[in-house]
């Protein structure tokens, strides 16, 4: 029977999965999506999104009424039904840095199993972060074994990082910077290439596509994600400078750099620090990677260094005014890791709040999104707000640790008005400090104490 859509299936529903599955199928494919989680399956069968993402829930909708997205628990079946099998499962990290393969080992090995079933060629794509030589030799070997077929003439095999971005992910993968391709053999990235270039259409721009190894794709996104975290680290060591000196100011500074178009203002911006499930757990996985090679990456070292000493910065500002925080109130405006999700994998704001509870602070939180997610995590250890202004209420202390678009329309009387003692610590540099100034006690990351003229 012909069929009208090209099918892919996707295995692992997680944020990348599930959010690059619905976007296939807008764009015109037929979408076989897996996951060993029944419940997880469930919940997506019926329309409704299992995590925040902006722009999701009304693709997923449509996807599923449309029956362009369909479900099923069996790789098998999966790829059975399918071109190409795109695998997006999880690649957790361990607490020695080292990397934790054996979802993806199984995905392989239920993929391989179908595919000696299927007797047709069948591309395999992965796009989970794995570390260099992964794809090439565990994916590869157990794709093979469990198949009983070579690599290159029973099935294809590539090699494409996801970049996409927590928060803008749907806006990622429909309009992406770059589309990474690291292939087997040539036939199997021209099957790739011909995927992206039906999922784009017109949009794909010459220059899109990069065609290279599978440990040149591997690395890619590695160096990229250490960069981007570099980016960061780098401009918090400078807020840590800054802080030291009578009128300087991170945020002008890093204008004024980032003018410069050989380094570019995007991920200049200080804070409290980096975090989430990507930039952590990779750059520990490089380094531990490295090191197995008896190698070390400094650059990487200090960036991790920088980032580990960033939350306390904002505990040193809070007790330069405060002294003690033995029974102090301190209220926390954001728990997510960053604007726009409700994950807090790697979050700042749970480091912050294990290093205020040891200082014996009493602590009140708020987020828009991730709330839930954190009293999983921490039970009664902290207490919760219904919103912003009544997380201010009695608070000795107020520390903005995500920049959410709602935190900044909180003005410098709403401070002082609900706020028992009204210090504002400003960790990502949402207010304008010349306006808070004059009303409360106003401190920032990476701005140095006001000059005396
Ligand atoms: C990151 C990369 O940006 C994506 O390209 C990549 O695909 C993804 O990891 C991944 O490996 O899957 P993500 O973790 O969603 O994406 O978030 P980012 O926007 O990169 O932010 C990471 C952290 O850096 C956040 O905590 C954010 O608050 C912080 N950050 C970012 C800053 O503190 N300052 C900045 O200027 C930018």
């Amino acid at each position: 029977m012909a069929r009208t859509k090209p099918s892919i299936s996707v295995l692992g529903l997680g944020r990348v999965g599930l959010c690059f599955a619905v976007c296939c199928a807008n764009r015109g494919f037929h979408v076989v999506g897996v996951d060993v989680d029944e419940e997880k399956l469930d919940m997506i069968g019926a329309g409704k999104a299992p995590f925040y993402e902006p722009g999701l829930q009304a693709m997923l909708e449509k996807a599923v009424e449309k029956k362009d997205l369909e479900l099923t628990a069996s790789a098998g079946e999966a790829v059975a039904r399918s071109e190409v099998s795109f695998i997006t499962v999880g690649t957790p990290g361990r607490p020695d840095g080292s990397v934790d393969l054996s979802q993806i080992e199984s995905a392989c090995r239920d993929v391989g199993k179908a595919l000696a079933e299927k007797g047709a060629w069948h591309l395999v794509v992965v796009r989970s972060t794995v570390p260099p030589g992964t794809t090439g030799g565990l994916i590869k070997d157990v794709l093979e074994i469990s198949s009983g077929l070579k690599c290159g003439r029973g099935f294809g095999l590539c090699m494409n990082p996801e970049f996409l971005s927590e928060g803008n992910a749907i806006r990622g993968i429909l309009e992406p910077d770059r589309i990474v391709i690291g292939e087997y053999d040539k036939r199997s990235g021209d099957a790739l290439q011909a995927f992206y270039e039906q999922f784009h259409g017109n949009g794909l721009s010459h220059g899109l596509i990069l065609r290279t190894s599978l440990i040149n794709a591997e690395l890619i996104k590695y160096a990229s994600n250490a960069f981007l975290a570099m980016k960061v680290s780098f401009a918090n060591m400078i807020a840590h400078l800054c802080q030291l000196l009578p009128g300087a100011d991170v945020v002008s500074i890093m204008d004024g750099v980032g003018l410069d178009k050989r380094i570019g203002r995007a991920f200049l911006n200080a804070g409290l620090g980096w975090g989430g499930s990507c930039f952590p757990k990779d750059l520990a996985a490089l380094l531990k990677f490295a090191e197995g090679l008896g190698l070390q990456l400094p650059l990487v070292k200090a960036t991790v260094e920088v980032n580990e000493r960033q939350p306390l910065l904002a505990i040193e500002l809070a007790k330069k005014v405060l002294g003690t925080l033995e029974g102090k109130r301190v209220a926390l405006l954001g728990l997510a890791f960053k604007p726009g999700t409700d994950d807090i994998r790697g979050a700042v704001s749970l480091k912050l709040i294990e290093a205020l509870l040891a200082e014996g602070a009493d602590i009140v939180a708020y987020d828009p999104m991730a709330m839930e997610n954190v009293k999983a995590l921490l039970g009664s250890t902290i207490s919760y707000a219904s919103s912003a202004r009544e997380a201010l209420r009695e608070a000795d202390c107020c520390i903005i640790v995500t920049e959410w678009e709602e935190f900044r329309t909180l003005r410098p009387e709403d401070f002082k008005e609900l706020m028992r003692k009204p210090v504002v610590i400003d960790g990502r540099r949402i207010f304008r400090p010349k306006d808070f100034e004059q009303v409360v006690h106003f401190l920032a990351i990476g701005r140095g104490p006001r000059k005396l003229t």
